[in-house]
């Protein structure tokens, strides 16, 4: 068949806001990890949508790996954006590394789509995606085009609607 569109997306966001958990329910059932463990440096994930062949940058969220994210900004076509919507003590955490992103100088200038998923919705304490929209400020985003989906990655939901949206932005 005719080949499809090559795309690497950066995917971002504090340790365990569960990047890793939703790279793998992206990808086809028979090569899903069965366990997923903290990521250490990153890890390369291929996928297949309908229109567009992925390649993710699974990044570490761990602080001491965070300085790797930049190393990848230049050649990324998409950034996925992972919150835990229940780690409110760290939600300041995550808009100041949002911010440190969005102002770096491979960055700024790029009209890239951002996708944030408000991830671990199905948790008690989980604040609404409107919510995290609002404390991290994601109005202010004015030079790329960027969507917030609510999603539950053990479960695999929300997560097509995001993807949906980013193939959108990236055909
Ligand atoms: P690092 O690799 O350390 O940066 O973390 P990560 O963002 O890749 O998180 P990971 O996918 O490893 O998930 C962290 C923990 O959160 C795991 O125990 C997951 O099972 C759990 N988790 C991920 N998504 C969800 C969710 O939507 N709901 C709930 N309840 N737990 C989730
Ligand atoms: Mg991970």
């Amino acid at each position: 068949g005719l080949k499809k569109k090559e795309v690497n997306v950066l995917c971002l966001g504090l340790d365990n806001s569960g990047k890793t958990t939703i790279i793998n329910q992206l990808k086809p059932p028979n090569t899903q990890a069965q366990e997923i463990v903290p990521t250490i440096g990153f890890n390369i994930e291929k996928f297949k949508s309908s229109s567009l062949s992925f390649t993710v940058f699974d990044m570490s969220g761990q602080s001491r790996y965070r300085n790797l994210w930049e190393h990848y900004y230049k050649e990324s076509h998409a950034i996925i954006f992972v919150i835990d919507s229940s780690d409110k003590l760290r939600m300041v955490v995550a808009k100041e590394e949002l911010d440190t992103l969005l102002n770096h100088e491979d960055i700024r200038s790029k009209r890239i789509p951002v996708l944030f998923f408000a991830n671990k919705i199905d948790l008690q304490d989980a604040m609404s995606s409107v919510k995290v929209s609002q404390m991290l400020c994601l109005e202010n985003i004015k030079d790329k085009p960027w969507h917030i989906c609510a999603s539950n990655a053990i479960k695999g939901e929300g997560l097509q609607e995001g993807l949906d949206w980013l193939q959108g932005k990236l055909n």
